[in-house]
């Protein structure tokens, strides 16, 4: 079983540049198109948040069209830069989407099962999970105590040691990985954010970030008091379930023209 995240995707309404020169939207597509391509299919495609950068509902139409284009099936995940209104309204027909409250849901797939959780405060930047959204974490956990389970959301819950960054705390961490430690089935939780990949061990399993499909984050002092961003080519992860274990995979997209992938025999 192969599941595709894609993450902070930031779409804009078509001509808007992000910071006057990042095409998200164009950067989105590229991603669809590879994730299309994949010699093996995925069995869903999570989007885990900063789905749009405004929270505009022009660009909630934007990226409805673009993810249409997916072959697979995609769950959502608000990230801080999103409106719960919005997202609900361009994807009224998505039915896991709960009515109102945080967007928390699971996907009963097989054989890895999903949970989503909302981690937003408002559009405030860091991430936080009270106590009731953990109540409700642990209940669901406790619904198939032998299911592998994979958790996703938008905000990590680790520092990566640049100071802005690390700056806005994850509220709630440590009962998280609490509720974590106290279900073996959870095999990894996945999260974005910080537009970068990054692996910690958390609560006896892994928590990690995958990289967004437009811009990444550089990885320096901090000394500048803010973050330095990057374009990179398009990159999405990919978590395969072995039987045993969920190891994860970054992709870069492949740059328009370039070798296509080689056969070797051995
Ligand atoms: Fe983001
Ligand atoms: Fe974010």
């Amino acid at each position: 079983m192969l599941i595709a995240q894609i993450t902070d995707t930031h779409v804009r309404r078509k001509g808007d540049l992000l910071h006057h020169m990042i095409h998200t939207g164009r950067e989105l597509r590229r991603a669809v198109e590879a994730i299309n391509a994949l010699p093996v299919p995925p069995a869903f495609v999570v989007a885990t948040g900063d789905l749009v950068d405004r929270g505009k509902n022009k660009e909630y139409r934007r990226l409805r069209r673009l993810l249409d284009e997916l072959d697979a099936p995609c769950y959502l995940v608000p990230g801080n830069h999103d409106d719960a209104d919005g997202l609900r309204a361009a994807f009224f027909d998505h039915p896991y989407l709960p009515p109102r409250g945080p967007i928390c849901y699971v996907v009963e797939m097989r054989p890895v099962r999903m949970i989503a959780l909302d981690t937003t405060r408002g559009r405030k930047p860091g991430g936080e999970l009270d106590a009731a959204r953990l109540s409700w974490l642990d209940a669901r956990l406790r619904e198939a105590p032998s299911v592998p389970t994979l958790i996703a959301m938008h905000h990590p819950p680790f520092d990566i040691g640049i100071g802005p960054v690390d700056a806005h705390a994850f509220r709630g961490r440590d009962e998280l990985a609490a509720v974590i430690a106290a279900h073996p089935q959870v095999v990894r939780l996945i999260s974005g954010h910080i537009h970068r990949a990054c692996e910690v061990p958390f609560g006896g399993t892994i928590a990690s970030s995958a990289p967004s499909t437009a811009h990444q984050l550089i990885i320096d002092r901090g000394e500048s008091g803010g973050l330095t961003m990057r374009v990179e080519p398009p990159s999405f992860a990919l978590h395969q379930w072995t039987g045993r274990a969920l190891p994860t995979t970054i992709v870069r997209t492949a740059d328009p023209g370039a070798a296509p992938a080689l056969r070797v025999v051995s």
